[in-house]
């Protein structure tokens, strides 16, 4: 009995560095995740393309820089770019004159398509069944059932930088449906 245990020992070690090392990957996962933040704190530069961090590209795919986009967008523009995961994305410019600290995905929740900004009704409204959000992006008319995704906006190095938004959406005190 004791040679089959002695027997057995070797694989159950085997299983056990195994699970030791799944462990490992399991727990580097939130870890990294943890990390990117910090990373994307002390590395700004290299926050164009990872970390979590994405520059918005203007229609020409050019990076975009806030004091150039400032000569061209005033108070109350609401602009697309190209944000994270490529999402067409909106800059919004507050009434301080500067790019707002959020940006807003532009794809409708109820269809997907890409919903226009309506600057003389201060609406978003989606020209395919006829949602509208506020001009914060929140769902004011159906049949969209969700607020437009939020992403942070910041400006590092004149670079315009949207990273996730993974907070309560302060539209609606909720936690973010998109996240
Ligand atoms: Fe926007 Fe249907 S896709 S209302």
């Amino acid at each position: 009995a004791s040679g089959a245990f002695a027997g057995a020992e070797v694989p159950d070690m085997e299983k056990r560095t195994t699970m030791n090392l799944l462990l490992v990957g399991a727990l580097g996962l939130p870890i990294t995740a943890l990390a990117g933040p910090f990373l994307y704190f002390f590395f700004p530069k290299s926050a164009g393309s990872g970390a979590g961090g994405l520059t918005a590209k203007d229609a020409l795919g050019n990076d975009v820089r806030a004091s150039k986009w400032l000569e061209t967008h005033k108070k109350g523009d609401r602009s697309l770019t190209q944000g994270l995961k490529a999402d067409a994305t909106y800059l919004i410019i507050n009434d301080q004159n500067e790019i707002e600290k959020y940006g807003l995905n532009a794809v409708c929740t109820h269809l997907g398509c890409v919903v226009p900004w309506n600057s003389s009704e201060n609406k978003f409204m989606c020209p395919c069944h006829g949602s509208q959000y506020n001009f914060q992006g929140k769902v004011v008319r159906g049949p969209a059932p969700l607020s437009l995704a939020l992403a942070h906006c910041d400006i590092n190095d004149d670079m315009v930088v949207f990273t996730p938004w993974t907070e309560k959406d302060f539209r609606t005190g909720l936690d973010p449906w998109w996240a």
